[in-house]
């Protein structure tokens, strides 16, 4: 998976620099920055080239990026010259206890071995009343039939962002609280959202687009992220 991240780091970007992609990524941030505290100092998991941190970096906050791949790092640091960027992985962090206010992970938790570990070393490196929020594919009837997608992909070859066989889990809401509430998060909601993909052609992505709020809220079901936020407590 490092291995793949390090070969798309370069082009990673351009699936967002078109109008659907950029919707698509701007629409997960900003659930994600709904629930965590602006304006602060954040540390990013998985950050690959780093779009999270910059969205909430504009909004007056600092932050720090963690990726395993640093190919992801490279073109990081490359974009975003204001923020630090590490290599490292997400189940085994780098940071004194109690350093962080928000700690993210976009679009990069299913990739985890052992979630667990990752929620653990969050918990101990943000301060008391610090915030985690996750965004991720959620487990539903759509989604399961993924992994099945991106392994074909991986055999022919197709050689697009992200697919591959990479052993990615994914999670129903209730699994997904229940992770967070086992590590010690007090206070932690988590919402459905995204309809509108970007690999979607305009005019499907359009009207996907435009029904968008009404699937989010009337038939969550359908929306196929999660986001899911707690709170450390304390403070
Ligand atoms: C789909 S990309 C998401 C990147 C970025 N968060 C975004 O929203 O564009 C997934 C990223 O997770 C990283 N990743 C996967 N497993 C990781 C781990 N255990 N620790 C840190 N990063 C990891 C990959 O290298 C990749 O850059």
């Amino acid at each position: 998976m490092a291995d793949h991240y390090n070969q798309v780091a370069r082009v990673y970007d351009l699936r967002y620099d078109t109008s659907c992609g950029k919707v698509y990524h701007r629409h997960i941030c900003r659930h994600m920055l709904d629930w965590l505290p602006g304006g602060k100092l954040l540390l990013d998991l998985g950050c690959g080239t780093g779009l999270f941190m910059r969205r909430y970096g504009e909004l007056g906050g600092t932050a720090i990026g963690l990726d395993i791949s640093r190919g992801m790092v490279e073109a990081a640091r490359e974009q975003g010259r204001w923020f630090e960027y590490l290599v490292g992985t997400a189940e085994g962090l780098p940071f004194r206890d109690g350093t962080f206010d928000a700690v993210s992970c976009v679009l990069a938790f299913s990739y985890l071995e052992n979630p667990g570990w990752m929620l653990g070393e969050a918990f101990r490196v943000l301060k008391p009343g610090g915030f985690l929020g996750v965004s991720t594919l959620s487990r539903s009837v759509i989604t399961s039939l993924v992994p099945v997608i991106y392994r074909l992909g991986e055999k022919m070859e197709l050689g697009r962002i992200g697919v591959g066989d990479f052993g990615e889990r994914y999670y129903t809401q209730e699994e997904m609280v229940r992770i967070f509430s086992n590590a010690g998060f007090v206070d932690v909601k988590a919402k459905r959202c995204s309809f509108a993909h970007h690999s979607l052609k305009e005019p499907i992505f359009d009207i996907a687009r435009r029904v968008e709020p009404f699937i989010e809220k009337r038939v969550p079901g359908l929306a196929y992220n999660l986001v899911v936020c707690g709170r450390v407590p304390g403070d």
